[in-house]
């Protein structure tokens, strides 16, 4: 076994373990993938300011998102299909996020349900990530049962009326579970671990949907689904009446521009979350990291702004908050430890996470990450909002 020390050791390890076109899904994003590399390698080229001889005991990175007690300033994303990357993947990312002290954000498209969850963390409060359907009904009880499992927050998801083409998923055939193509079997062959999991559980299909939907027992292909089921017409009069049916925390994901920075500041929602849904639906967007600081500057206070998109270290997360970020989010950082070893790699992702994070904020010259602003940031190296 070699030793982890890095997200990236983690993501050579599920490579292994986890079905090729789960995989293959998780780590790619649409057409051409401009804006899911964009996402990573923005954060790069920001430098930061080394300080020294600054006191760095009792350091701290604690911190609140939308008012919530957190132990660094990152959520687990929503994933679609999170357990096909590991048996019953949610229940062990939400395990994991609750020890550690983090919120679990849960997909709409998830392969354990909001019950599954809820029953495997105690009731523990989760936040639940909404795709809106054109069937109403569905949507509501969906928003019912988030209730019921005692989610703190309701993640709505607006960048996702329709799909972005992602060309590894159709030259796949990816649906859950897989079908039986010669392909797949030879390949399913070679990830024993993997197989062995999934034999010990029940949850192979879409939770939150199958059975939950008159007519749909079995929906295979997330991409028909979504063509058929997902409602192209989504807008703001919904989102009006999704923040009334909900009644509680609410969270605008996939804000790049600044025009709906301010339609989501009128929208009265808690937070907003600058996201291009990591590269995987408007190939040729700017890097979430780039569109940051733009929308910091427009909304001020007036919500809180959180972001996704690129994060493979806890120096990123310093980046994004130094940027004005309140929060993170981690999808594929997350996914690549619960591939690779289940809860513990989940566990071993945040704690490298949040080592990485510690130590640059004390290398930059701080002890507590409610300090952090710009100034930990060399000039010239970073995104500014335009005058
Ligand atoms: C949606 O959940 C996706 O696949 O990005």
């Amino acid at each position: 076994m070699p030793v982890i020390t890095t997200i990236e050791d983690l993501r050579v390890l599920a490579k292994k373990r986890v079905p090729r076109m789960f995989y293959d899904y998780a780590d790619s994003g649409s057409w051409t993938e401009s804006t899911y590399r964009a996402n990573e390698s923005d954060f790069q080229s920001i430098k930061l300011r080394q300080r020294v001889a600054v006191n760095m005991e009792n350091r701290s990175t604690a911190t609140q998102m939308i008012g919530q007690p957190v132990a660094m300033p990152v959520a687990i994303a929503p994933t679609g299909l999170t357990g096909m990357q590991h048996a019953d993947g949610e229940i062990l990312g939400a395990r994991a996020a609750k020890k550690f002290g983090i919120p679990f954000t849960l997909s709409t498209m998830s392969i354990c349900s909001i019950e599954d969850v809820a029953a495997g963390t105690d009731r523990h409060p989760f936040w639940f990530q909404l795709y809106v359907m054109k069937d109403r009904d569905f949507i509501e009880r969906l928003i019912d049962r988030a209730k019921a499992a005692n989610c703190s927050a309701l993640v709505l998801t607006l960048d996702l009326q329709i799909l972005g083409q992602r060309h590894k998923d159709l030259k796949n055939g990816l649906s859950a579970p897989p079908k039986p193509t010669l392909a797949t079997i030879l390949n399913l062959m070679t990830k024993p671990r993997w197989g062995l999991g999934m034999l010990g559980t029940k949850r192979h299909g879409f939770g939150n949907i199958v059975g939950h939907v008159k007519g749909v027992e079995n929906m295979g292909s997330l991409s028909e689904w979504t063509a058929k089921q997902f409602d192209p017409g989504l807008n703001w009069g919904d989102v009006e009446w999704i923040k009334k049916r909900w009644g509680g925390k609410l969270i605008l994901k996939g804000i790049q521009d600044v025009e709906d920075a301010k339609l989501a500041v009128n929208s009265g929602a808690d937070a907003l979350i600058v996201s291009n849904h990591g590269g995987r639906q408007l190939d040729g967007a700017e890097s979430s990291i780039r569109a940051l600081p733009q929308i910091v500057d427009t909304v001020g206070n007036r919500i809180e702004v959180h972001m996704d998109g690129g994060i493979r270290s806890g120096q990123d997360v310093l980046k994004a908050r130094a940027l004005g970020a309140k929060g993170t989010y981690i999808g594929r950082s997350f996914l690549y430890g619960l591939g690779a070893m289940g809860e513990e790699g989940v566990t071993k992702a945040l704690q490298i996470i949040h080592r990485e994070l510690d130590l640059t904020m004390a290398f930059c010259g701080h002890t507590n990450i409610e300090t952090v602003d710009k100034g930990i940031l060399l000039p010239g190296t970073y995104p500014v909002a335009a005058p």
